[in-house]
C-alpha cells in the first residue's frame, strides 16, 4: 500500500488548503510566488469545490482546476486533491431533498452552510460517486497529484427516514434476530420490546430518557455509515491511482467517529488541530492529539489543518503571539508529523471564514503571519531530511476507546460532571507534565511493548479487552486504572458487582458498595492528596500490597487507591500535581523514564528517532541541561551540555 513516505520523500510537507476559486485568477501567480518564497511544497485543492466543478446537474467545469494543477506542477508544488463531497451544491438539495439530513427533532439541515448531506442518502452517495469518478479519471495521470483527500472532517448525523432504514439494516447485521436485539437493548425496561423491525427508529426526540444501548448503537452506526461514504470514494480514486495514498482529515478527539477503526481504512492518518492560543494548557492539548494521531497511524502522520493565527469559531478568537505558530508546528513534528499544513493558504475576504486566519493574512505578504510562516518553511526545509519517516514508540500508553466514551457519557448516570475527554486530558496532562512521552492504544491492542499502561476511564470493556488487560499484567506490565472502568459490557449492561469481577480481583477489591460522585469544587481528602470529581465506597479483600485511604467524611478509612502487584486502581481523580506525582512514581517503578531529567517546567522534550526536540512554552529565557555534544539542526551549531532557549524557542538536537 502507498503511504506518506511515498509523498514526503525525505521532506516535511508544508502548505495547506488552497481555495483559489475564491479569488480572481490574477491572484494565482502571486500565490505561487509567495508559496515558493515560503517553501510551500504541498497544497490541498478542491475541498469545497463541488458547485464549481458541477455548476448544474451533470455539467462539468474542470478548466480552472486544469490550470491550477498545471500551475502547481510548474512551481514544483504537489497537490493533495480533495473530493468535493463535503458541501454539495444547492441544486442537489433543491432537486433531491432526500439528500438533506434531519436532526433528532426532525428538523432539516438545509444548504447555505456546509456538510448538509445525509450519509444514508442513496441519492447523495450516487452523486458523490459520480463526481469523484470524474475527478479521479481526469487527474489520475496528472504529475502534480500526490495524494487523495476524501471529503472533509466527516462529522454528520442523521435521524431521518432513510437513515432509520439503514439503521435497521445495520442492527439486523449486528444482532440477527429481534430477540437478540431486545436482549441487548434491555427492552424489558419501560415496555420497549420490539415485535417488528419496522418499529425501530434512531433515537429521536423523546419525552424522557432514551434507551442507552439504542443511543450507543446509533453512534456506532453513524461512525460506520460515514466510513461507508469514505470507503466508497476511496475505492473509486484507488481504482484510478493505486499508487497514491488516500486520507481524510479527522477532527481531534471527535466524538462522532471511531478513529481507531477508521485509521485502518486510511493509507495516511491526518488530523486538524486548533488549540486555543490563550489556553495555558494549549501545548498539552495539542500534544494529546498528536500522540493519539501518531498512535492511530502507527508512525508518521499528517497535520492537515491548523491556524496560522486566530480561528473564527470561538467566543473570543485570539491571534497567535509571535513565535507560537512555529513552536506548535515544530511540536507536531517532534510528535511524529511529517506534514505541517494549514487551513488555509490565503485568508478569505468573503464567506463565513473571513475572520479565520490564513498563511497569508489580510495584512498580506508584509504581515507578521506570512513572515512567520516563511521562517517556519525554512526551518522545516532544514530539518526535513533528518526527521521525515522517523518514528519512536513510547514506553507508556494511555488507553482510549470510542465505544467506552459513547456508552459512558450518556444522560442518566451518577454524575454528568464526568466527561471522558476531560479524564483523558487530565491523565495525559499528568504524564506530559512528568515529561513522559505517551502513545495511545485501544484496550484490545497488543500492549506487550509498553512498560506502563494507564486507563483514565474505560466504562465499557469487552470481555476481550478485559482478558487483554489481565494478560498484560500477568506478563509483567504495570496497569493503572481510573474510576468507572470495567463497569459495563459491550451492550452497556452493568457487570455484576458494578465492576467486572476479574478486575476487582486484579486490584484487591471485594465489594464496590457505592459510587460517591462529588460536586464541582468539592474535595475528597485522601492520605497525602485531595481527590476531585468522584469517590467510591470500596471494601478491600485484603490482598492489596498498598492502599491510600480516604480521610474524613463518609468514606473515612476506606481505600481510595489500591495497588496489588503491578495493578493500580484509583477511585477518584487526584488533583493535578498529585496525579502527576503518582504516575511519575509508578512509571519510574515500571522502568519508564522521563525524556530528560531536571527539565524546567515549561520545556517539553520529545525524542523522534535519535533526535531530541526541546520546546520551550514560556517567554523567559531558560537553560536546559543536555549532557554530551549535539548539533542543533535548526541553527546548525554545535551545543555542549546545555542549550539556552528564548521565548517559544526550539532546538532539534542530533547526537
Ligand atoms: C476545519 C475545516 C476547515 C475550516 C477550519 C476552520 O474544521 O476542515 O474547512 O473550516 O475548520 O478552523
Amino acid at each position: 500500500m502507498p503511504g506518506l513516505d511515498d509523498v514526503t520523500r525525505g521532506r516535511v510537507l508544508f502548505g495547506g488548503d488552497y481555495n483559489p476559486e475564491q479569488w480572481p485568477e490574477e491572484t494565482w501567480p502571486e500565490d505561487v510566488r509567495l508559496m515558493r518564497d515560503a517553501g510551500v511544497n504541498s497544497v490541498t485543492l478542491g475541498v469545497f469545490s463541488w458547485a464549481r466543478i458541477e455548476p448544474r446537474p451533470g455539467a462539468r467545469d474542470f478548466g480552472w482546476l486544469d490550470r491550477l494543477m498545471d500551475l502547481m506542477h510548474a512551481a514544483g508544488i504537489g497537490v493533495v486533491l480533495a473530493t468535493p463531497t463535503a458541501s454539495p451544491p444547492p441544486w442537489l438539495g433543491h432537486l433531491h431533498p432526500d439528500t438533506l439530513p434531519r436532526d433528532a427533532d426532525g428538523r432539516t439541515e438545509w444548504w447555505g452552510g456546509r456538510q448538509h448531506f445525509s450519509h444514508s442518502s442513496a441519492t447523495y452517495r450516487r452523486h458523490a460517486a459520480v463526481v469523484t469518478e470524474d475527478l479521479a479519471a481526469r487527474y489520475a495521470g496528472h504529475p502534480a497529484l500526490t495524494m487523495w483527500h476524501i471529503n472533509n472532517e466527516y462529522c454528520t448525523y442523521d435521524w431521518g427516514d432513510e437513515a432509520a432504514a439503514r439503521f435497521r439494516g445495520w442492527l439486523r447485521t449486528r444482532y440477527g434476530t429481534l430477540d437478540a436485539l431486545n436482549t441487548a437493548w434491555g427492552t424489558a425496561f419501560w415496555s420497549q420490546a420490539y415485535g417488528d423491525w419496522r418499529e425501530i427508529l434512531p433515537p429521536r426526540h423523546a419525552h424522557y430518557l432514551k434507551n442507552p444501548t439504542q443511543v450507543l448503537d446509533f453512534k456506532r452506526f453513524t461512525s460506520d455509515m460515514l466510513l461507508e461514504c469514505y470507503a466508497a470514494e476511496r475505492d473509486i480514486v484507488r481504482r484510478h491511482t493505486p499508487h497514491l495514498p488516500v486520507t481524510t482529515n479527522f477532527m481531534p478527539l471527535w466524538a462522532g467517529l471511531d478513529a481507531w477503526r477508521w485509521a485502518e481504512e486510511e493509507d495516511v492518518v491526518s488530523v486538524d488541530l486548533y488549540p486555543d492560543p490563550r489556553d495555558p494548557s494549549g501545548a498539552q492539548a495539542g500534544a494529546l492529539v498528536q500522540d493519539m494521531t501518531r498512535s492511530q497511524a502507527r508512525g508518521p502522520w499528517m497535520l492537515m489543518e491548523q491556524a496560522a493565527g486566530p480561528v473564527n469559531w470561538r467566543g473570543v478568537n485570539h491571534p497567535k503571539p509571535r513565535g507560537l505558530n512555529r513552536l506548535w508546528s515544530l511540536q507536531a513534528v517532534a510528535r511524529g508529523a511529517d506534514a505541517v499544513c494549514y487551513f488555509q493558504w490565503r485568508q478569505s475576504r468573503q464567506g463565513a471564514e473571513k475572520f479565520h486566519s490564513g498563511m497569508v493574512s489580510h495584512a498580506g505578504e508584509h504581515g507578521r503571519t506570512y513572515q512567520e510562516v516563511k521562517r517556519l518553511g525554512a526551518d522545516l526545509a532544514r530539518i526535513g531530511p533528518e526527521v521525515a519517516g522517523r518514528h519512536r514508540a513510547a514506553d507508556v500508553a494511555v488507553l482510549h476507546d470510542w465505544h467506552a466514551w459513547w456508552a459512558g457519557d450518556q444522560e442518566a448516570r451518577p454524575s454528568r460532571e464526568v466527561a471522558h475527554p476531560d479524564l483523558l486530558t487530565a491523565w495525559h496532562r499528568a504524564l506530559w507534565r512528568a515529561h513522559l512521552t505517551t502513545d495511545f492504544a485501544h484496550p484490545e491492542h497488543d500492549l506487550g511493548a509498553y512498560r506502563l499502561v494507564v486507563a483514565p476511564q474505560l466504562y465499557l470493556l469487552t470481555d476481550a479487552a478485559i482478558a487483554n488487560l489481565l494478560a498484560y499484567v500477568r506478563q509483567g506490565g504495570t496497569l493503572v486504572c481510573g474510576f468507572l472502568t470495567g463497569v459495563a459490557d459491550e451492550d452497556d449492561r452493568i457487570r455484576p458487582g458494578g465492576m467486572d469481577a476479574r478486575l476487582r480481583e486484579l486490584f484487591g477489591i471485594r465489594t464496590l458498595h457505592e459510587w460517591w460522585p462529588l460536586e464541582p469544587g468539592e474535595r475528597a481528602d485522601c492520605d497525602g492528596f485531595a481527590g476531585t470529581l468522584w469517590s467510591e465506597e470500596l471494601e478491600a479483600d485484603g490482598t492489596a500490597d498498598e492502599t491510600v485511604l480516604y480521610k474524613g467524611g463518609e468514606l473515612d478509612g476506606l481505600p481510595a487507591v489500591l495497588r496489588k502487584g503491578r495493578a493500580w486502581y484509583v477511585s477518584t481523580l487526584p488533583e493535578p500535581d498529585a496525579l502527576r506525582d503518582l504516575l511519575a512514581r509508578v512509571a519510574a517503578d515500571a522502568g519508564a523514564r522521563p525524556v530528560l531529567d531536571g527539565l524546567p517546567a515549561d520545556v517539553e522534550a520529545v525524542r523522534r528517532g535519535d533526535l531530541l526536540f526541546l520546546l520551550h512554552h514560556g517567554r523567559e529565557e531558560v537553560t536546559v541541561e543536555v549532557p554530551g555534544t549535539h548539533r542543533d539542526l535548526l541553527t546548525d551549531t554545535v551545543v555542549t551540555d546545555r542549550v539556552t532557549l528564548g521565548r517559544y524557542g526550539v532546538a532539534v538536537l542530533k547526537p
